[in-house]
């Protein structure tokens, strides 16, 4: 049966050696949606993320994009992903023109253009300057264009808005809207901070001791804690349950 989800992950765990890091959690990603994914540190964010691009196996349990096994169907899947996942590696003696060229040869797309994608993350203009010699904020950015670059249903973004500056983190935001509404791709990005992704996020799923505890329509809930959303989402973090009981 199709369903309307663009990641479906059924009780998924995963250890290394005897450590149980995610333990029996599922998660739902509707088409078209953001979806922020909400955990402290070391809670098990990139793990997922790892385990729905294939980088990682699950030790048990299912993920399903668009209805494919990725154990199954990895290569078909991995056309419909962009990611990005934790420091992005490039070609450093190479320009950010050349690395994404690069990487949309290996996809075998013309996508969006090199120019057009550098023009929408706001790297027009860095020329020929090595990806070695770019800052932090810089090849954060690059990052993202890479991930979007080949016009992939699906993006996954692991704390895409490190290392940005302010108006950078606004761009962003606004860029991840237009590529959902305007091209129809589904955006799950990780973060630890709530204020990150309120703004942003359709859906918020929180991952606490290794499951997703709560997953949520934001503007749902807003309208119920309204200023006491931070509040809300600590207690859940936390572990509690006194809120999540309500949805
Ligand atoms: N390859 C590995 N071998 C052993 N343990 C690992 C491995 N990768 C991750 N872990 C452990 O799994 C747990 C979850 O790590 P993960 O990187 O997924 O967390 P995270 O939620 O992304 O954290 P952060 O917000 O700091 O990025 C941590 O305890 C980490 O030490
Ligand atoms: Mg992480």
């Amino acid at each position: 049966m199709e369903s309307n989800m663009a990641i479906k992950i059924s009780n998924l765990s995963k250890s290394f050696a005897d450590t149980l890091i995610i333990n029996d959690c599922n998660m739902n990603v509707p088409h078209g949606s953001i979806y922020g994914f909400l955990g402290a540190n070391g809670s098990g964010k990139t793990t997922i993320f790892k385990i729905i691009i294939g980088l990682l196996s699950p030790t048990n349990g299912t993920v399903k994009i668009m209805d494919m096994d990725v154990k199954k169907e990895r290569k078909k899947i991995l056309k419909e992903i962009g990611s990005l996942i934790e420091a992005p590696t490039f070609y450093e003696h190479l320009s950010a023109i050349d690395n994404l060229k690069i990487h949309l040869a290996y996809m075998n797309t013309k996508g969006f253009g090199v120019f057009e994608a550098l023009d929408m993350v706001g790297l027009d203009g860095t020329d020929k300057k090595p990806v070695g010699k770019f800052s932090l904020g810089m090849r954060q950015r690059l990052g993202i264009a890479r991930a979007f670059i080949h016009k992939p249903q699906i993006l996954i973004l692991d704390e895409p808005i490190n290392g940005l500056d302010p108006m950078g983190i606004r761009d962003m935001r606004n860029l991840f809207i237009e590529l959902t509404r305007n091209n129809g791709m589904t955006i799950l990005l990780s973060s630890h901070i709530l204020s990150e992704i309120e703004h942003l996020a359709d859906m918020i799923g929180v991952l606490v001791n290794g499951t997703v505890l709560l997953e949520v329509s934001l503007p749902k809930i807003k309208k119920q804690y309204d200023v006491r959303l931070e509040d809300y989402f600590f207690h859940v973090m936390s572990g509690g349950n006194k809120y999540a009981e309500t949805y």
